[in-house]
């Protein structure tokens, strides 16, 4: 655990403006150290302008999605070459806004990370289960269905040394609700996602990677979750969105 630096990652989802953009990072700036990583994932439009507010100042961006495929005809794709020419270092994938209305398969999103890895980018790979997916004890063949396939598709870089890959649990059910999973419901699916890491691909594997816990998580509520021992920071969504939240959130994972 006390290898694993903390990582605060803030999804804007379709949010944002030039104006906004700007005031949000110049407010949860002074908040940055050494003691936390803080990453933000803005919509494409404005990878430009992050990257600039962003220069030096020890907080990483990225996208929301990106594309498995290198280049051509893929109306509407961006792919890894792309971002990497905004100094993209990390990439959502996955995200369950993205699996519900656009029908990303596990497959899929393993294809996309595995895009990203070859690219030298971080995949942030979310997984998470459905409220009626809790409710009728699926919540294990759920995320091992979803995680399964990036395993088996990104095994092949943990052999050559480039696997830098994060987990994201974000239960459906908690995201954008204002219902968080308990800090103890979290810690299970952490762990048994470690578990399932640590089964796949050994032990140094599954004890580096950072499974960060997403879902209505507030500056309220942000310390007892990160207390546990498996859950190494969170993925924001609303509160990333209020430069006095997202401090806090990052004050909370020091
Ligand atoms: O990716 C972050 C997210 O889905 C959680 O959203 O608004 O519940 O923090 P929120």
């Amino acid at each position: 655990k006390q290898t694993r630096k903390k990582l605060v990652a803030g999804n804007w989802k379709m949010n944002g403006s030039f104006d906004s953009n700007e005031a949000l990072i110049l407010g949860f700036l002074p908040e940055v150290d050494d003691l936390v990583d803080v990453s933000v994932f803005c919509p494409f439009p404005y990878l430009a302008q992050v990257a600039k507010l962003l220069q030096e100042q020890g907080v990483a961006h990225g996208a929301q999605d990106v594309s498995s495929k290198a280049s051509g005809a893929y109306t509407g794709e961006v792919s890894v070459d792309m971002l990497k020419e905004f100094e993209v270092t990390q990439v959502l994938v996955g995200h369950s806004e993205r699996r519900q209305y656009h029908a990303e398969t596990s497959v899929a999103v393993a294809e996309k990370a595995v895009a990203a890895l070859a690219a030298g980018i971080t995949p942030i790979v979310c997984v998470g289960e459905t409220l009626a997916e809790r409710e009728a004890g699926q919540v294990e063949a759920v995320i091992a269905s979803q995680l399964d396939p990036v395993v088996e598709h990104c095994a092949k870089f943990v052999e050559n040394g480039a696997w830098n890959l994060v987990i994201a649990y974000e239960p459906v059910w908690a995201i954008g609700t204002g219902v968080t999973a308990s800090p103890d419901q979290a810690q299970e699916v952490h762990a048994m996602i470690r578990n399932r890491l640590q089964a796949m691909l050994g032990t140094e594997v599954a004890q580096s990677t950072r499974i960060l816990y997403g879902g209505s998580v507030k500056p309220g509520n942000a310390s007892e979750i990160f207390s546990k021992v498996d859950i190494d920071g969170g993925l924001i969504g609303g509160a990333a969105l209020s430069s006095d939240d997202f401090s806090g959130i990052i004050r909370a994972a020091r």
